[in-house]
């Protein structure tokens, strides 16, 4: 095993790892930009102006959400961090006037420091759990501007809950290993962390618009119709998942 947060393999410390992102190489990026870019799009736009921003995604995979900022952010300049080498190289490829760069959230580099108006880490923040979950808003405050703006979109919990998830599943009938990616923080958790960092959190709900079908793999989401709700998120964990966009505009940060 190699050290603690420098790969995927590590990304929970040995004791369950995160491999579910072969579909973004697979796939590619959507025709269409994701519901959850353009939401995000909105969030910036209400705070920033969309010009000139220097922007980091944390967790980027393939770049795509880069590729949708650069069409939002006139003169903006781009950089994705992921652990994954074969994410970066294509990633590389689909967008060569971003930077990728090999790092953990958990370990940004320090070049990367106070350098980024715009911080974004989407769908990433639930690989870590209760002994990651500082060093990650650690990272994220290190590299942001002092009156930076950070952007994470993760599951939280509303009842005060924080709930480590671990989970394996069988592919053609064969079992795999233990996985993370759905541990899950209560938003208590999350303000907290951020208030001890000397930010404000601010929450946008994520509820998606669109109906999605199962996959074939398990773990990716789908929606179900939930008492008033017609779309609420699932996945083969059986979790009832609500994505929320977690703001924390350091111009509006304590003292
Ligand atoms: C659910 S995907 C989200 C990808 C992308 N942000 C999006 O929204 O389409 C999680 C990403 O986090 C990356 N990742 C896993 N462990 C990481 C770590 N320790 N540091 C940075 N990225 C990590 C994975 O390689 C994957 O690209």
């Amino acid at each position: 095993m190699s050290k603690a947060g420098s790969s995927t393999e590590s990304s929970t410390g040995g004791k369950a790892v995160y491999r579910n992102h072969a579909h973004y190489i697979a796939e590619g990026w959507s025709a269409e930009p994701k519901e959850s870019f353009k939401q995000l799009a909105g969030i910036i736009a209400k705070k920033r102006a969309m010009s000139g921003l220097k922007v980091l995604d944390v967790g980027c995979a393939t770049g795509e959400l880069l590729g949708f900022l650069s069409t939002q952010i006139e003169g903006g300049s781009f950089v994705g961090v992921d652990v994954t080498p074969e994410l970066l190289e294509t990633g590389r490829r689909l967008l060569p006037q971003a930077r990728f760069v090999r790092a953990s959230a958990l370990a940004l580099p320090s070049e990367l420091d106070a350098g980024f108006d715009l911080v974004c880490a989407i769908g990433c923040m639930s690989i870590f759990d209760e002994t990651q979950i500082e060093a990650f808003w650690d990272n994220l405050f290190r590299v942001a501007k002092p009156d930076g703006l950070i952007v994470v979109l993760s599951p939280l919990n509303q009842f005060g809950v924080d709930a480590m998830i671990r989970h394996r599943k069988r592919i053609d009938s064969r079992l795999g290993g233990w996985e993370t990616g759905w541990n899950t923080f209560s938003v208590d958790t999350i303000a907290e962390l951020v208030a001890a960092r000397g930010g404000k959190l601010q929450i946008e709900p994520f509820r998606i618009g669109i109906d999605i079908a199962p996959r074939a793999d398990p773990i990716r989401t789908w929606t179900i119709s939930v008492g008033e709700n017609p779309r609420q998120l699932t996945n083969g964990l059986k979790l009832l998942v609500d994505h929320e966009f977690m703001i924390v505009d350091r111009r509006m940060s304590y003292p």
